[in-house]
């Protein structure tokens, strides 16, 4: 792959927070239609690489490009004009509101921050209910968020996450506080997700990564320790050190 084909370029990612480098010089590059999984141990800088991707961060130094163009100075809402979405770790729907009307809102956000409300076309509700039938919501539409079980909650999490109709879609631990089955249905749901759909994943769950990856990039202590396909990450004796231990040594 040449540089130029990257639909996301991380160049030496710099943040530092205080004394600590949460990101201590990152480079990595993703294809458009790649996904690309982001593994390493709890604070090895994966949520923070994800929040300077889609601009909730500065970094510190270093620069991010989508398709091509600087986006280091631009704000979230520009970039995920530039077709970013993503699926935050932790819980960030509106409890009371229906399933439904959380995935409305969000098709309501994508049609422009300014539009006034008689103008969001009425087939909204309709398209967020297709939204719900693709991720495994169908005849949930009507609950308030808060009732929903912790799995429903994260697949009602990627519908609104696809109502931005995303280019590329950023997910911080997708299977996060699952049960197997859960984990099992959200996995096979991503999976099932649009080739063309490019993908940044951070996920500990092995399983679920070499389910979903074709590459695999490895951070610890902020640094990029090792990346590429995912059976030669498998096999590196350094991440297995580090992060993936005797599970998948013996493998
Ligand atoms: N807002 C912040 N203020 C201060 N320190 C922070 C902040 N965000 C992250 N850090 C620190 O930066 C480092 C990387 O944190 P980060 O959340 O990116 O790790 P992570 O790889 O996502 O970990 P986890 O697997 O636990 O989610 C940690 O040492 C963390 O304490
Ligand atoms: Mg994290």
């Amino acid at each position: 792959m040449g540089e130029g084909a990257a639909l996301i370029e991380i160049r030496d990612l710099v943040r530092t927070f205080g004394g600590v480098r949460a990101l201590d010089g990152v480079s990595i590059a993703v294809a458009a239609g790649e996904r690309r999984a982001v593994i390493g141990p709890n604070g090895a800088g994966k949520t923070t690489l994800i929040n300077v991707i889609t601009g909730e961060i500065p970094p510190t130094a270093g620069v991010v490009r989508i398709a091509g163009e600087d986006v280091t100075m631009l704000r979230p809402w520009q970039r995920a004009r530039k077709g970013l979405g993503r699926m935050y770790q932790r819980n960030e729907l509106f409890p009371p509101l229906a399933a439904r009307d959380n995935v409305a809102l969000a098709l309501a956000v994508k049609a422009g921050p300014y539009r006034p409300l008689e103008r969001v076309p009425s087939t909204q509700p309709r398209a967020a209910d297709a939204l719900l039938e693709r991720v495994g919501l169908a005849g949930r539409e009507g609950i308030p968020a808060r009732e929903l079980s912790h799995g429903e909650r994260r697949q009602l999490e990627l519908a609104v996450a696809l109502a931005q109709a995303p280019r590329v879609l950023l997910l911080d631990e997708p299977t996060a506080g699952m049960s197997p089955a859960e984990t099992a249905r959200i996995t096979e749901l991503i999976a099932s997700l649009d080739r063309g759909l490019t993908m940044l994943i951070v996920e500990h769950d092995m399983d679920v990564v070499f389910r979903l990856a074709d590459r695999i990039a490895v951070l610890h202590e902020g640094r990029v320790i090792a990346d590429g396909p995912a059976a030669d990450v498998r096999g590196d004796v350094r991440v297995n050190e580090v992060y993936l231990g005797k599970a998948v040594a013996t493998a």
